[in-house]
């Protein structure tokens, strides 16, 4: 973000945005090593190292953590090429710019973490954290047993990528449907789909009721809530 370097040094907590002209006009602040005596000068907030007494200065962002109940219908990038609606049109009272955390398919429902915090998110979605997702998917028929510990044992994908160990079980079932709850814990794209289709059971609704401890609870679709601070620091901790 392009800024002041006046303005930056009020925001940061420093002093006035008046004091802070001052200590620049005293030289008693730098750019990168280079000391910045000119009002005015642009910095860019997420590049640049502002040094105060040799001490860098940070802004303090206002971190959001929100937990979403996604309805189907909505893609959960940022913006869509085809127009669709984002989960971020849900978003309505948050002025950070929040981005979510990992993704959902545009027709699954549930539980999508979002947040301005740049380094939970690289923590949640590198691949080596292996954090658990519960999902339920209701699927055409019922799966006999062995295909469950197929499931379970690891699959080979349509793109060859083999499955890691995961868990099923069947919830409920009449004659033509059942109802799967499934926990995986990598994210490749459609995945839970692919593994069900992979057994050959189709997936006609897909909803993410967990992430690691976090669950969606009562949360009702299209809603969502601040995650508590016992919820973040879980997520920080993990
Ligand atoms: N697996 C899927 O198939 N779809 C999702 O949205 C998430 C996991």
């Amino acid at each position: 973000m392009e800024i002041r370097l006046q303005k930056f040094l009020a925001e940061a907590g420093i002093a006035s945005r008046r004091k802070s002209e001052e200590l620049i006009k005293q030289g008693l602040i730098s750019v990168n090593d280079i000391t910045v005596t000119q009002l005015g000068t642009k910095i860019n907030s997420n590049t640049d190292i502002v040094k105060y007494k040799e001490k860098i200065i940070k802004l303090n962002v206002n971190y959001i953590y929100l937990m979403l109940n996604k309805p189907d219908g909505y893609v959960t990038t940022v913006k869509d090429q085809f127009d669709r609606p984002t989960i971020l049109d849900i978003i309505q009272d948050v002025e950070e710019r929040i981005y979510p955390i990992g993704r959902l398919d545009y027709d699954t429902e549930g539980l999508i973490l979002l947040t301005n915090d740049g380094d939970l998110t690289y923590k949640l979605t590198h691949p080596k954290h292996n954090i658990d997702k519960t999902y339920i998917a209701k699927v055409v028929g019922i799966p006999s047993e062995k295909n469950l510990q197929n499931f379970r044992d690891g699959l080979l994908l349509d793109d060859n990528f083999k499955t890691s160990k995961a868990k099923i079980k069947i919830l409920e079932h009449d004659k033509k449907y059942s109802y799967l709850e499934i926990t995986i814990h990598e994210g490749k794209n459609r995945q839970v789909r692919r593994m069900c289709e992979a057994i050959g059971h189709k997936v006609v609704y897909l909803k993410r009721t967990a992430v690691g401890d976090l669950f969606i609870g009562n949360l009702k679709k299209g809603f969502y809530r601040s995650l508590t601070k016992k919820e973040i620091s879980y997520l920080k901790n993990l």
